[in-house]
């Protein structure tokens, strides 16, 4: 596919702040020690992840005996070449690289416009298409291999691989034109320091990636937006970064609302709770969907109001949440190490397999780990926790590490390593490895037909970060019937139902 770049600077290779600390042979915990300056800040300027100003600096230049000088440049040509960090880190690449639309848009096309900000895989805006009515036209990610397989599954979007920071709304239009909504999640680092809307202007210098998000509608001014973020955004600073997210968006005079979401309480075989801000420039108040499942579980919020839970609707009237067995039962065994790459059965045999597998004749991603002969040992001993391991044979971990899945509950949530044991809770239920990409894939709700671009390493980032599609369709047919029935039609506005 031919690409093309839209953005400016170089990039020059360096090892950062990182390789001349290790040249001062200093450890992290020493250099932070020596310049005054906390473990966690160190960390995160190492890794382009915060602001190095002058002071601080200086302060590093100091402890090393260099000049101050030394320190700016191999941050600057690190931030300019860095292999940008994984799912919810950033760092700046400097070139905002586009690949086209694979197929442009049928002219008179009626369905409403999606970009997706932070588009990762795209689950998001995949689950909207799904929904009907919705046709993503753009797409950005920092990272290259997200946006590869976000054009491979999205035909009509443009896909851009860059830092959103160098780029401006009116970049975007040139690019994707007007569009009617927009979804994303800022990466969480964006929780610091976010201003009110009204202080924020183009050319400010940004480091907050809300910002950013808030800005694009600013500048697109979509009648939707959709901004999904983790559940600690609610608890973040006693709600405060919340609340001015919430105040950022009513400003610009959206009508705005916000609820916690259990993706299993509307049939995602996982339990994946996200905080999710719908709003509109419409006037209306988002009448949120009601659960489709049942599912027992204790909410990370604890009992807010905002919760869109199960539990006070009647159970009798849900259908049971989705298990794991149900979503992946039908998917051949396969050892550590190996691959397999065809059904053993013709059809699902659950409703929830049938429907994932999407016409899809043959199996991908299904191939495991290799483990180690010592995580193997591991592996055959572990339970539903770190404790059912014998004393001894792993010296640290959280209690859901090293743990199997339950076969019977929709699955923990999947995380960014869910392929490797010692992470949260990942090992199959009644096999000895991990669970696979495909595995992965089908507890985030991807359908098998959804084309995955990358290394395993990066598929299954792509996967663990990704939003089920199966919950953006949920929220897509709520907006959907209410865009549909109350927006009021104005000149220029295309056409809004299929
Ligand atoms: C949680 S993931 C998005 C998942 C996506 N919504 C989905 O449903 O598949 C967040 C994404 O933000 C991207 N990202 C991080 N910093 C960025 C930046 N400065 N500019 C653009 N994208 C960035 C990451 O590469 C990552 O793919």
């Amino acid at each position: 596919m031919q690409s093309k770049n839209i953005g400016s600077a170089g990039r020059a290779s360096s090892g950062g702040i990182r390789a001349l600390r290790t040249a001062a042979k200093l450890k992290l915990g020493d250099l932070a020690s020596l310049a005054s300056i906390p473990l966690e800040q160190l960390k995160r300027i190492e890794r382009g992840l915060a602001e190095l100003d002058d002071v601080t600096a200086r302060a590093l230049a100091v402890a090393m005996g260099i000049e101050p000088s030394t320190v700016c440049d191999a941050h600057s040509a690190f931030l300019g070449s860095a292999t940008p960090g994984e799912g919810y880190t950033t760092s700046r690449r400097g070139n905002l690289e586009m690949t086209p639309a694979r197929s442009p848009l049928p002219k008179g096309d009626s369905r409403r416009k999606v970009l997706d900000l932070f588009c990762g895989a795209g689950g998001l805006s995949y689950g909207f298409e799904r929904a009907g009515g919705f046709v993503t036209v753009g797409g950005i990610d920092l990272l290259p291999d997200r946006i590869a397989t976000f054009t491979a599954n999205h035909e009509h979007a443009v896909g851009l691989a860059g830092d959103i920071c160098e780029t401006s709304p009116a970049s975007i239009r040139e690019v994707v034109g007007d569009v009617d909504v927009i979804v994303g999640g800022p990466p969480c680092q964006g929780f610091s320091s976010i201003r009110p809307f009204r202080t924020l202007t183009e050319s400010d210098r940004r480091n907050n990636l809300v910002e950013h998000y808030v800005l694009m509608l600013a500048g697109l001014q979509p009648r939707w937006f959709v901004f999904e973020n983790v559940v600690g955004l609610v608890t973040h600073e006693g709600g405060e970064k919340l609340r001015a997210i919430v105040d950022a968006f009513s400003e610009m005079g959206y009508t705005v609302s916000w609820r916690i979401i259990n993706a299993a309480s509307f049939g995602v075989p996982q339990n994946r709770e996200r905080v999710v801000i719908v709003g509109n420039r419409l006037g209306i108040d988002f009448e949120w969907p009601n659960p489709t499942h049942y599912v027992s579980y204790r909410s990370m919020a604890g009992r807010r109001r905002e919760l869109v839970s199960s539990m006070p609707l009647d159970s009798t009237v849900l259908k049971p949440a989705v298990t794991l067995i149900d979503a992946i039962g039908d998917l051949p065994p396969v050892e550590s190490g190996s691959e397999v790459s065809s059904y053993a059965r013709s059809s699902g045999k659950t409703e929830f397999q049938r429907i994932i597998r999407d016409g899809a004749s043959e199996l991908t991603w299904h191939r495991a780990t290799k483990h180690s002969d010592k995580m193997m040992e591991i592996i055959r001993h572990a339970g539903s926790s770190i404790n059912d391991l014998p004393p001894g044979m792993v010296t640290s971990g959280f209690s859901s590490c090293y743990s199997r899945l339950d076969a019977d509950r929709p699955s923990n949530t999947i995380t960014v390593n869910f392929v490797h044991p010692s992470s949260n809770r990942c090992i199959h239920p009644h096999q000895d490895r991990a669970l696979t990409p495909r595995e992965g894939a089908r507890l985030q709700s991807f359908p098998d037909s959804f084309a995955f671009v990358g290394t395993t390493a990066q598929v299954v980032k792509q996967i663990g970060n990704a939003v089920p599609p199966a919950l953006g369709t949920v929220i897509a047919e709520a907006i959907r019937s209410q865009d549909a029935t109350q927006m009021p039609r104005t000149s220029g506005q295309r056409a809004l139902s299929r």
